[in-house]
Parts: structure tokens; C-alpha cells; sequence
């Protein structure tokens, strides 16, 4: 066995085009990696335009100009920003932090969250320690228990929690971050934190003034829509964060990435448009599943959990035959459920409709099967 057998592999969303040429060129809903349906903000495209004449140029080495942009949005400082090429990229870094700190330490890590987290910890040579989620929910006051262990070094929260789109009491955030040990790295995961009702959400800047052993991961992937160019960043105290980037090579983030993503951060109205769209069509979807007789958790993100009374990959096989991507969720041992994407109105009722014809022709298959 090579060492790389030993690590666990992270199976992304699909690939939607590969799909469409398959089945002849159809075009291919995909609602499998919680993107933002709405496109890219039109300031960004505009970027990504200009900036290709410059592409013999290298970048700023670390992202000075989009730090800064991010430190006035914060109210923060520069030096307390670490640019990466996306949240997963952040993932890494905290783990490859944590194993040259404290070799073999166990992370804290979820089945029922994040999956990069575990593959990270794997990477590192970490070892990963589960916390059971109770109704979908991150258990905070398990957690809280779980790193007290003094094997801990490392601790991913993700708020909104992906694959169940659950959100944390605030306040109990708080309370969990002040009992945390100081020699445990926290990663408090805010990806889908924009599609979050603001009074749930937290003020990050606030929690890593607070308290050093944290940062805070945002990413330009979701709301931002440039899940394509890579960008994402960590807000944390100065000395922490200078630690983290050593992990962090020169020009990490290509120069048309930093770009888009300044000029996306700055259109708020986009930002505020996907947030408005988001909400009203995951309600809409949450009640065409509810209507079907699924199980729906509700959801604080841009996607939803729904568990079929049935297995669920030869449901999301039938629907990718029919051009639909959902993502199942086997790895985070969810056999029976699906996690689907908030798309373009559209799209979400096509899914509806084709879930509902796809799940009564396998329960008349399987009465068929029962009979004869
Ligand atoms: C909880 C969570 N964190 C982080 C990410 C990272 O996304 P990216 O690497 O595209 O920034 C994702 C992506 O799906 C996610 O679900």
C-alpha cells in the first residue's frame, strides 16, 4: 500500500458538462455543489475581462489589495486577513498548521459536517474524532466536552453546517468559544454565512479580537459567485494569522481571482439580490418536497437535506439520466438522503416534478418486485 491510500478522498459535485455531452448535448440541471445559481456579479465578470491582457504579470504575491478591501469591510487590519484559493484551501492550511505544531493530534471534526475537514486531517496525518450531530444540529456542548481531550489541537465549527443546512444558537457559539482551550485552533467555518437571517449570524470581527485561537473562514465560492476562480480567507488575530500563512506559498491566488473578487465584494446589491432569492425559492422548494411526504430539515444555507424513504443513489441515478445532479450523501453515512442546491426557480420545480415521478416509479418497482 502506498501512504496515499490512507487518505481519504474528497468526491466532488460531478461534472454537469461531461453529463450534458452524454446525453446529447441536454442542458444539465446541476444543483449538487451548492453554487450560486444567479451567475457571476457583472463588476466581477468585468474584472476577470480586463485583467486577462495582464496574465504574463504575476499577482500581488498576498492578495495586499484585497486584503485591505477586506479589512475596511471587517473593520480590521490588514495583517489579521490571510487570502488562500478557497475555503477548502483554508481547511488545509489550518490542519498542515496544527500537524507541524503538534504532530498526530486529534481534530475535531464531525461525520455529518464539512467532509474536507476529515480529508484534511487525513492529509496531515491527523486523526479525526467524530461528535454526533442531535437533530441535524452541530452538538455544541458535545464538542465543548471533546476538546477538553488534551490530544485535541484543532477544531472545524461550520455555521451554517453543510450537508444539513443547520445553523448555531449564537449564544452558545460564545459560550463554547470562551471554555475552548487556548492550545486548541479553532476554525469557525462561515461559507454559506451570507445566506444566514442576519440576527442568527455573529460578528466575526469581534469573536477573533476576542479570542486569539480562532479564525474565522469565509469564501467568495457561494454567495459571491466565483466558486470557479477559487478565492476564500481567514479573519484571525495577527499573530495566529502570520502563523497560519506560512503555510501559504507566494501568488497562491492568481491575479484575475483577486481582482474578481474585490470587484464582487463591493457589489452589495448582488450579494443582497442572492440572499433575497435564496430565501424565497428554499422555502418553495422546502414545501414541494414537504408536500411529497419527505423529510426536509430546514435549512439556514443555499441548499436542503431531504431524506426519501429509500436509498437514495438509485434516485439521484434515475434523475441524472433525466439531466438532474443532485448530491447524495454516503460519505457523511446518509444513505437514504439528498442534498439539493436552491437553483433558479426553474429549475428547483423541474427537480420537484422529477424527484416525484422518479420516486413513484421505484415504489411501484418495488411493489411489483413484492408480488411476483
Ligand atoms: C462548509 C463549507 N466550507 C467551505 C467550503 C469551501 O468552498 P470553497 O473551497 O469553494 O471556498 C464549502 C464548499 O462547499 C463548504 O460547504
Amino acid at each position: 500500500m502506498s501512504s496515499g491510500d490512507a487518505i481519504l478522498r474528497y468526491v466532488p459535485g460531478g461534472d454537469a458538462e461531461a453529463l450534458g455531452r452524454r446525453l446529447g448535448g441536454r442542458r444539465v440541471i446541476k444543483l449538487a455543489s451548492n453554487e450560486n445559481p444567479l451567475g457571476p456579479p457583472r463588476g466581477a465578470q468585468a474584472a476577470i475581462t480586463d485583467g486577462a491582457g495582464l496574465a504574463n504579470i504575476y499577482p500581488e504575491p498576498t492578495s495586499e489589495s484585497l486584503r485591505q478591501a477586506l479589512a475596511e469591510r471587517h473593520g480590521l487590519r490588514a495583517e489579521e486577513i490571510l487570502v488562500c484559493a478557497g475555503g477548502t484551501d483554508a481547511i488545509q492550511i489550518a490542519a498542515m498548521h496544527t500537524a507541524a505544531q503538534r504532530p498526530g493530534a486529534a481534530v475535531i471534526a464531525p461525520t455529518r459536517s464539512f467532509l474536507a475537514y476529515r480529508v484534511a486531517a487525513s492529509q496531515a496525518g491527523l486523526r479525526s474524532v467524530d461528535v454526533p450531530l442531535v437533530d441535524e444540529r452541530l452538538d455544541l456542548g458535545a464538542m465543548l466536552a471533546a476538546v477538553q481531550d488534551p490530544s485535541v489541537g484543532l477544531v472545524y465549527i461550520a455555521n451554517p453546517n453543510n450537508p444539513t443546512g443547520t445553523s448555531v444558537d449564537p449564544k452558545m457559539l460564545g459560550h463554547l468559544l470562551a471554555r475552548v482551550p487556548e492550545r486548541v485552533l479553532v476554525v469557525l467555518d462561515e461559507a454559506y454565512i451570507e445566506y444566514l437571517a442576519p440576527e442568527r449570524r455573529v460578528d466575526a470581527a469581534a469573536l477573533v479580537r476576542r479570542h486569539r485561537n480562532l479564525v474565522v473562514l469565509r469564501t467568495f465560492s457561494k454567495i459571491f459567485a466565483l466558486a470557479g476562480l477559487r478565492v476564500g480567507y481567514l479573519l484571525g488575530d495577527a499573530a495566529t494569522i502570520a502563523g497560519l500563512g506560512r503555510f501559504v506559498m507566494p501568488f497562491r491566488v492568481s491575479a484575475i481571482a483577486q481582482r474578481a473578487a474585490q470587484a464582487a465584494l463591493e457589489d452589495e446589491l448582488f450579494v443582497a439580490r442572492s440572499h433575497l432569492h435564496n430565501r424565497r425559492e428554499r422555502a418553495v422548494l422546502t414545501r414541494g418536497l414537504l408536500a411529497m411526504g419527505l423529510a426536509v430539515t430546514t435549512s439556514d444555507a443555499n441548499f436542503v437535506l431531504v431524506r426519501l424513504d429509500r436509498e437514495a443513489a438509485p434516485i439521484a441515478a434515475a434523475l441524472r439520466e433525466r439531466g438532474i445532479m443532485l448530491r447524495t450523501l454516503e460519505p457523511y453515512g446518509m444513505e437514504d438522503a439528498l442534498r439539493i442546491t436552491v437553483g433558479l426557480a426553474e429549475d428547483n420545480r423541474a427537480v420537484v416534478d422529477a424527484l416525484g415521478e422518479v420516486l413513484a416509479a421505484s415504489r411501484e418497482e418495488g411493489e411489483l418486485a413484492e408480488v411476483s
